[in-house]
């Protein structure tokens, strides 16, 4: 029997030399006379120890890492392949704390299987969901999916059985479900790992989603600085459709579902869902009104399910170990799991998928790592670029929508990203109303004039001129943007300016009395 070996094929291992590794890898092997499987798996998500391989044993899968070219020759002597002890061993894969703590449901797969073996797929439980769905009624899918409490992971948490209840309920000649992959938040990694690592997962819930309400089409609209996820994901959908899991008669149940993949134009304001619509139309992204909903008139003015990779990415689990198994994980109105990922300074940056009630202290500093610095972490922004900056005193507060809302910020897509106490604050809140300003649709004066306003108001700010004034300025801006912006971007904008200014009031150059 072959020896197996695990190179990831990830974009964030193949930036530190995965594709390089694999060939030293296979060359060695030839070398030496040895007889290799080489198979490329999605990233486990541990960044700092990428390229990290591992071996198929008798007692499991054994982990090295970091592994470089130059430390393949010398894994060979020390017999990797047979578990070997090596300066650069991790032991076995399941045991690393960072992985063994977790509770991965919806990437329970990436990094496990080769992202392109529909073989793996089901070997390791793919489509028991999606057969188990054929055999039901489109309205029990959506009644498991309502059960399990799912909320949408793309940022605004809205219940994603609600939302295919409202698309079920339509009539029409053609309904569509369309997947945002466009992943614009900084620091998030999810959507794009569980692409490039189990690309199958997602065609599996987009199709559920489709049987769930009716549509026999769907779109995912990839951002198109994904190139790998873009190749990952054509080569999955055309093995799917030839294994008979996509077209005109899936699993043999007379029902039809295909997928299509879009590429975006690289506008942060395409990941919201109306302007995504229109980019999908090939319109330039700017947001639609509402209503009418998507959900009522979505695409080409059909009833539309959108839905980000993650949700989407949830639903075989749901269906194939039912609503209440995911539904036990989580606190209060948060149910199941996120993958939240770290970013920014920190030790141990990567992506760890926990149920909704865990702390950032937890995240932070028993997975992170603490900060990459050494430096005490001053900041965390939770939730992409529209949200709010967490100060230490809030690190012990529940990961959990509700509770996230009750104190100004949002759990969003769960990216986070780490500033050790360097950060200057001030700049922060100033690249805030900048980016806002940069990257506005346009459609509506809160947010086009607002955010440039904010940045000149901010600029005076800082400068100390007439610090009282500037300030009730720079709050009745956020006010207006707030209440009047047509859409998230520049309604959302204010949450990290507000944040840096109530727990940071010094980088600004008042005391905590003016900035509430
Ligand atoms: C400015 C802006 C950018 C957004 N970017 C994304 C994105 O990149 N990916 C995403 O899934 N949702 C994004 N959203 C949220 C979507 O509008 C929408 O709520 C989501 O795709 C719905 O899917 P869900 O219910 O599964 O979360 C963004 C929203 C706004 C306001
Ligand atoms: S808030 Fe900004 S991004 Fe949203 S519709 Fe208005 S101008 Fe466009």
């Amino acid at each position: 029997m072959n020896m197996t070996v695990y190179v990831p094929m990830d974009s964030g291992a193949a930036s530190l030399g995965a594709h390089e590794l694999a060939q030293a890898i296979a060359s060695e092997a030839a070398r030496r006379g040895i007889a290799l499987e080489l198979k490329r798996n999605g990233s486990r998500g541990m960044y700092w120890l990428e390229p990290m391989i591992e071996v198929e044993t008798p007692a499991g899968r054994v982990a090295y890492g970091p592994v470089r070219r130059e430390d393949v020759p010398g894994l060979f002597d020390a017999g990797f392949l047979n578990g070997g002890c090596h300066a650069l061993a991790l032991g076995p894969t399941e045991s690393i704390d960072y992985l063994k703590r977790q509770s991965r449901l919806t990437l329970q797969r990436v990094g496990v299987v080769d992202a392109l073996s529909i073989t793996d797929y089901l070997a390791q439980g793919g489509f028991a969901g999606l057969r188990r769905a054929v055999r039901m009624s489109p309205a029990e899918i959506v009644a498991e999916v309502t059960e399990s409490g799912l909320r949408g992971r793309g940022g605004a948490a809205f219940p994603t059985g609600i939302k295919w209840n409202t698309v079920l309920n339509t009539t029409a000649d053609q309904k569509y479900i369309a997947c945002n992959a466009d992943e614009g938040d900084s620091g998030t990694f999810s959507d794009r790992m569980l692409m490039e690592g189990d690309p199958f997962c997602l065609i599996e819930g987009m199709t559920i989603a489709g049987l769930a309400v009716g549509a026999t089409r769907g779109f995912i609209y990839l951002r198109s600085e994904y190139p790998d996820a873009h190749r990952v994901l054509l080569a999955a959908i055309e093995t799917a459709r030839e294994t008979g899991y996509l077209g005109a008669d899936i699993l043999g149940a007379g029902k039809a579902f295909d997928i299509e993949v879009r590429l975006g134009a690289g506008a942060y304001i395409c990941g919201e869902e109306t302007a995504m619509l229109e980019s999908l139309e090939g319109k330039r992204g700017i947001v639609r009104a509402k209503p009418p909903l998507p959900a009522i008139e979505g695409l080409f003015g059909k009833p539309t399910v959108i839905n980000n990779v993650i949700s989407l990415a949830s639903v075989p689990i749901i269906l194939a170990m039912g609503a209440a198994y995911y539904r036990d994980y989580g606190v209060g109105r948060s149910r199941g799991t996120l993958p939240f990922q770290l970013a920014g300074n920190l030790k141990r940056p990567g992506l760890v998928e926990l149920a909704f009630g865990t702390t950032l202290r937890e995240l932070l500093y028993d997975f992170g790592g603490g900060s990459a610095s050494g430096r005490p972490i001053r900041a965390v922004q939770v939730g992409g670029p529209l949200g709010a900056y967490v100060p230490e005193s809030q690190f012990d507060v529940a990961l959990d929508y509700e509770a996230y809302a009750a104190m100004g910020a949002m759990i969003g897509h769960g990216g986070l990203v780490a500033f050790d106490d360097t950060v200057d604050m001030a700049h922060m809140a100033r690249y805030a109303m900048e980016f806002c300003a940069e990257e506005s649709c346009g459609k509506c004066t809160p947010c086009r004039i607002g955010s440039t306003r904010g940045v000149e108001v901010i600029d005076r700010l800082m400068a100390g001129e007439a610090r009282g004034k500037q300030l009730a300025l720079l709050n009745s801006l956020c006010d207006t943007m707030e209440r009047g912006s047509m859409c998230a971007m520049g309604g959302m904008t204010p949450y990290p300016v507000r944040s840096a200014l109530k727990h940071f009031p010094e980088d600004f150059g008042i005391d905590a009395t003016q900035a509430a």
